[in-house]
């Protein structure tokens, strides 16, 4: 199969419907990743997205929608859900809904909950109104692979087994969107991301970080999966252990290595300019810019030496989770 990149516009967006209403799998952009999107009304068009990916059967997908569709079609509204909405919708953030059955029951891997996401990108935005279905979609990366935030990356993982990417420019969130499961008496947050737990606490008043208990099953079943991982071995350091990362970065240059250090601004002096990935200095420079260098180090470097950013709370959450899972080994 050829696979094309399209600017969005009408002609491509035309291709795109055709496209959804076959069954077939088209991927586009939103603020946070790409997402690889599919009919999710169709057993056979969601079939082909955990095919297309590689994906784990029991990891559920999340469907996304325009801000006109009909939230309530869907799900069973849930009494400070309507809050949560309009603080931070449309947004990067998905709200687990008790389902309405309405959708096909692999979206969520037969479990009667049904995340949702109302994406803020324009063209995200503009692609949905288009079709104006529930469209599926998981990352449109291969599975356990680092998260696509541009058309060049979706194409590096998927190249000829998707018929069309809609190229909308690079995601400046950076990070997926916060996975918030509102089926309980306060918000519960299965995914970190860039609205915060501290975010949503400041509107509804409470609002927990999933912890998963030994025994238990797990509620978000994405959780267990290695996830975000460039192909380069990876070595991570605490914030503490710049100096043992230098020494590591030495030793592996000696022993003729390619080597490349993934680290915040902040400790990126301690070594040759040339050999860094900047994070940047804050949680939202560094949310943008992850994924982009955990791509680009596969392709120039044979061991990464990552350097756990100090800050914590607030984005930082999200971010140190997907670090510290690229770099977890299997
Ligand atoms: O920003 C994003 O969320 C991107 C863009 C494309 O929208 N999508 C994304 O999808 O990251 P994916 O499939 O890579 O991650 C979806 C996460 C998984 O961790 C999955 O387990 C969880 O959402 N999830 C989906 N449906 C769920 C449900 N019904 N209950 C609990 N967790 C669910
Ligand atoms: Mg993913």
């Amino acid at each position: 199969m050829q696979t094309e990149v399209q600017k969005i516009g009408e002609r491509s967006l035309a291709r795109a419907k055709e496209l959804l209403l076959r069954g077939e799998c088209v991927a586009f952009p939103t603020e946070t990743v790409y997402g690889l999107g599919a009919d999710a009304r169709s057993d056979e068009a969601v079939e082909r997205i955990y095919r297309v990916k590689g994906r784990p059967q029991d990891n559920p997908l999340i469907v996304h929608i325009h801000p006109g569709f009909d939230l309530g079609s869907l799900v069973y509204d849930e009494p400070y859900a309507q809050k949560l909405r309009e603080a931070f919708l449309p947004g990067p953030l998905t709200l687990v809904y008790r389902s309405r059955g309405r959708v096909s029951a692999k979206v969520s891997c037969g479990l009667d909950t049904l995340a949702v996401r109302v994406p803020a990108h324009p063209e995200a935005q503009r692609f949905l109104r288009y079709v104006d279905i529930p469209v599926a979609a998981p990352s449109a990366n291969r599975s356990k692979h680092v998260s696509p935030v541009s058309a060049q990356h979706v194409l590096d993982d998927l190249n000829g087994k998707i018929p069309l990417i809609l190229d909308g420019g690079p995601c400046l969130g950076g990070i997926e969107s916060t996975v918030c499961d509102i089926t309980g008496p306060y918000p519960v947050i299965l995914r970190a991301g860039l609205v915060t737990r501290e975010m949503i606490a400041g509107v509804v008043g409470r609002c927990d970080e999933y912890i998963p208990q030994e025994g238990e099953k797990v509620r978000s079943p994405g959780m267990k999966y290695k996830h975000y991982a460039p192909s380069c071995e990876t070595k991570l350091f605490a914030p503490a252990d710049a100096a043992a990362a230098l020494a590591e970065y030495r030793r592996a240059v000696q022993g003729g290595r390619r080597v490349r250090v993934l680290c915040e601004d902040a400790v990126a002096g301690m070594f040759p300019a040339e050999a860094v990935l900047d994070l940047g200095a804050d949680g939202a420079a560094m949310a943008e810019n992850l994924y982009r260098l955990l791509r680009e180090a596969e392709t120039c470097a044979d061991l990464l030496i990552a350097i756990e950013p100090a800050g914590r709370g607030g984005v930082m959450t999200g971010v140190l989770n997907r670090l510290r899972k690229a770099c977890a080994g299997e």
